[in-house]
């Protein structure tokens, strides 16, 4: 749509940047911390690019008054990142670990006191290894009643200075990455039946919180981060056209309807079905998740890339269970579903080193879609671009960041104009952390921080170019990009 004039971001606008326990804090085994099901994982040779693992990670616990002082001096708004249940619950249930919830407590406090809005993710994939022990995590439905015991214990303790709660962090990708591509914990591959049965969990387990929260009447909003890839199809041949409507259901609607609407989408659960790999629900369960969908405050957005959709022939390329971790331009294998779609490079977009698509109005895309679809407010809960950034002198001169991030937030702003209700815009990251499974070398944030894949950095934090520039866009309120 074109609108001869923008309305600007709302005078209320959050302007955030995001971090996850696992990627930031480090003192992995400290102050009663138990173990998660990541600290074990990056143990396995192999998994993770040159061996990294967040042990130490960026020393968020022991640096975050720095780490916070920093981001009043750029003047953030919000600040979101996440609990680990370890802290909390070092064996999943039974005793609170008091030291855990006093970690927390300071750090929403040390936000408070700059005028810093917290905003939490109760769950960014760092699990009690102890209840993959006891009985295979997610696979469980005893799961359900852990999370929620654990997500009640943080509004109980942070529900008064905390009002805006994220349940799951990308449902679609911790389980997709963990039954199916074998590269996240439990580390299983093609498992399907578990996939799905997994998901559903994940889903009670979000919905019974939602409505925990609701019914004891906390103020605040609550929602879950979906990673959202917009998809185009490949052109205008009715297959290909299918084949994105097939794609659409499986990767994107299949989540965010259980939270917007909660319900499956019927062509992918006629699929399941046909297949043998639909979850079972036990009774109620419909009537819980269309419970909390009616509750539900926002959608939560982490948005990196769009995809392009082709038909699939039954013999054709299957999902891969390779990845670039490396940051190797061109390494990432051709991906699919035999049958349904595949994903093809789009001629139009550059890539990350990672090869990641660029695709500034996939963010638009995403908030159109939303919008059209379930009428909700959104958050923007992750944006950013992971890149090789060079320290000289105590500069780092990330002028492809503030490209990548303006463009972004260019779109972003249209989408406003278009009537969509975005709250929170957090890019991802504040400082460089830990990425997952490709090392600290593929760094994300305004804040530099000397560390590489090897332990014993300084640790010294320093302002990028973007720290300067993102500091003028909240000043601006969004006006200059
Ligand atoms: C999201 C996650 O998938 O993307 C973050 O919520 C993650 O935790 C981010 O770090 C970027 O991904 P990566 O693989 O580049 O670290």
């Amino acid at each position: 749509m074109y609108f001869k004039n923008s309305k600007g971001f709302p005078s209320d606008f959050l302007w955030g940047s995001a971090s996850a326990a696992y990627q930031v804090e480090g003192a992995w085994n400290e102050d009663g911390k138990g173990i998660s099901n990541w600290d074990q994982f990056v143990r396995i040779p192999g998994k993770t690019f040159k061996g990294t693992t967040g042990d130490v990670a960026v020393d968020h616990y022991h640096r975050y008054k720095e780490d916070i002082a920093l981001m009043a001096e750029m003047g953030l708004k919000a600040y979101r990142f996440s609990i680990a249940w370890t802290r909390i619950y070092p064996q999943g249930h039974g005793p609170v670990n008091e030291a855990g919830i006093r970690f927390y407590d300071d750090l929403i406090n040390e936000c408070l006191k700059y005028g810093i809005e917290p905003m939490v993710t109760i769950y960014h994939w760092d699990m009690p290894q102890a209840l993959e022990e006891e009985y295979h995590g997610w696979e469980d439905p005893r799961i359900i009643d852990d999370y929620v015991n654990y997500a009640k214990t943080l509004f109980a303790h942070y529900g008064d200075r905390v009002h805006y709660w994220i349940t799951m962090n990308e449902q679609n990708v911790f389980t997709s990455m963990g039954w199916l591509l074998g590269m996240h914990p439990p580390g299983k591959t093609m498992d399907y039946k578990t996939f799905y049965q997994v998901n559903h969990h994940a889903n009670m387990a979000h919905a019974k919180t939602v409505l925990a929260y609701k019914e004891a009447g906390y103020q605040g909003m609550i929602g879950a981060s979906f990673a959202y890839g917009p998809s185009y199809a490949l052109d205008c041949h009715p297959e290909n056209a299918m084949a994105k409507a097939d794609h659409d259901d499986l990767q994107a609607y299949w989540w965010m309807d259980v939270y917007a609407y909660g319900r499956y989408p019927r062509s992918a659960m006629a699929y399941l079905k046909a297949n043998q790999i639909a979850p079972e629900m036990q009774p109620g369960d419909e009537k819980i998740l269309k419970a909390a969908a009616s509750q539900l405050d926002f959608m939560g957005v982490n948005y990196y890339q769009t995809a392009v959709v082709a038909y699939n022939p039954i013999d054709g390329v299957g999902l891969s269970t390779e990845m670039n971790n490396t940051g190797k331009k061109g390494t990432s294998k051709d991906t699919g579903m035999p049958g349904l779609y595949k994903n093809v490079k789009n001629p139009y977009l550059q890539t990350t080193d990672w090869d990641w698509t660029i695709d500034p109005m996939g963010l638009r895309m995403c908030c159109r879609t939303i919008t059209s679809r379930y009428d909700l407010p959104i958050v923007i809960s992750e944006n950013g671009l992971g890149a090789f950034d060079r320290l000289e002198n105590g500069q780092v001169h990330d002028d492809y960041r503030i490209d990548y991030i303006s463009k972004h937030l260019q779109e972003l702003k249209k989408a406003c104009d278009d009537g969509c209700r975005v709250i929170a815009y957090c890019t991802w990251s504040f400082t460089d952390l830990l990425s997952w499974l490709n090392g600290y070398q593929k760094r994300y944030g305004f804040v530099y921080i000397d560390r590489d894949e090897e332990e014993g950095g300084t640790m010294d934090r320093y302002k990028k170019d973007s720290f300067y520039w993102y500091k003028h866009v909240i000043e601006t309120n969004g006006e200059e990009l």
